[in-house]
């Protein structure tokens, strides 16, 4: 397929101060729109950031086909910009896509349409430490027609934001054992809109009990730990990292993969397998040390100061020499070019 994308720059450009702004509020001046008719992609472009119009009837808005990906950009301290591992976002979205009966998008399309949308706003990088362009390539089903059936018929878009640090203080969670996220056979590895639209109302009630999240857990026998709302969940105890196993109901997280591929570059223990959630509690309970965090794109690393498990709470580690403090630096350091970066995880523009 042609991969030309045509663009419509706006004229007068206008970079807005966004330390102050919520996360995703303010978008940057472009993003890139191309449609699907007819069996194939046609007219990519980039365009000012404006609304789009739609049908009332258009299919996403009854059905929820609709499928996400969060990536960032960063600048690197020679002022060049990089994108973070966009093939592993690529193929991540296209397993998404699959599983909600979409179309493909040709990786060519994926990554030309990032390239020049960074390009064309890589003002809107943050310099500061906590900064990055948080990228957010979607899909919905535009075709309109209320019958309960695939859509025949896409947008494929990419909106930019300036992000800084998703939560701001480290998070209270508490284990989840009423409600779920995912069950095995479901969409739980996708990254489709209704996984979180649904996680909405179990999340809410944690809220109004004073929690920040939920670690959701397994949804036959709540026992074995999944993910959080916005993220995969690590812990260090003994000086090992052990995280959940994907498990075909939890996101394929590519910060936890790039944490993990940190760890054992640096030698340090991972142990990838079922975790159980009372494990943590045990540990916890013998007055082990143990460092609990949430890893995800938007996220980064979100230190967990408690657990609340079976009606207790229970305290993290969050001394300044945690090793959740250290994979985070290493990981700032390889996308700001000043770590080597040995995986080839930056795309460079
Ligand atoms: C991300 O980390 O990119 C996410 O998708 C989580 C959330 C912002 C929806």
């Amino acid at each position: 397929m042609d991969y030309t994308i045509s663009v419509n720059a706006q004229t007068e450009r206008e970079v807005k101060d966004t330390r102050a702004i919520p996360f995703g509020v303010q978008p940057t001046e472009h993003m890139f729109v191309a449609s699907y008719k007819n069996g194939h992609w046609q007219n990519a472009r980039i365009t000012p950031f404006a609304d789009i119009t739609m049908s009332p009837l258009a299919l996403c808005l009854h059905y929820g086909q609709t499928v996400f990906e969060g990536m960032k950009a960063f600048l690197m301290q020679d002022g060049r910009a990089t994108i973070f591992r966009p093939d592993k976002h690529y193929e991540r979205f296209t397993k998404s896509l699959k599983r909600m009966c979409m179309p493909e998008v040709p990786r060519g399309l994926f990554l030309e349409a990032l390239h020049q949308l960074v390009q064309l706003d890589s003002a809107w990088i943050p310099a500061e430490d906590d900064g990055s362009l948080y990228l957010r390539p979607f899909m919905i089903a535009s075709e309109e027609r209320l019958g309960v059936k695939v859509s025949d018929e896409y947008l494929f878009m990419i909106v930019a934001t300036p992000a800084y640090q998703y939560y701001a203080e480290p998070i209270k969670v508490k284990v989840e054992t009423q409600y779920i996220r995912a069950a095995e056979g479901g969409t739980g590895a996708t990254k489709c809109g209704g996984n979180y639209g649904g996680a909405f109302y179990p999340t809410q009630l944690a809220r109004e009990q004073g929690y920040d999240q939920v670690i959701w857990t397994d949804a036959k026998n709540h026992e074995y730990i999944e993910e959080s709302g916005t993220m995969n969940l690590m812990f260090v105890i003994d000086g090992a990292i052990i995280t959940p196993s994907l498990s075909g109901t939890t996101l394929d997280g590519v910060t936890r993969d790039s944490l993990l591929a940190i760890a054992e570059q640096k030698g340090i223990q991972t142990d990838v397998r079922p975790l159980r959630y009372r494990e943590i509690q045990e540990a916890l309970e013998s007055g082990k040390r143990v460092e609990a965090f949430g890893a995800g794109t938007a996220a980064v690393i979100a230190p967990i100061k408690s657990i609340a498990m079976d009606g207790r709470e229970y305290d993290c580690y969050l001394g300044e020499d945690a090793l959740m403090y250290q994979l985070k630096n290493e990981l700032f350091r390889i996308r700001r070019g000043l770590a080597p970066d040995r995986n080839n995880w930056n795309y460079i523009i």
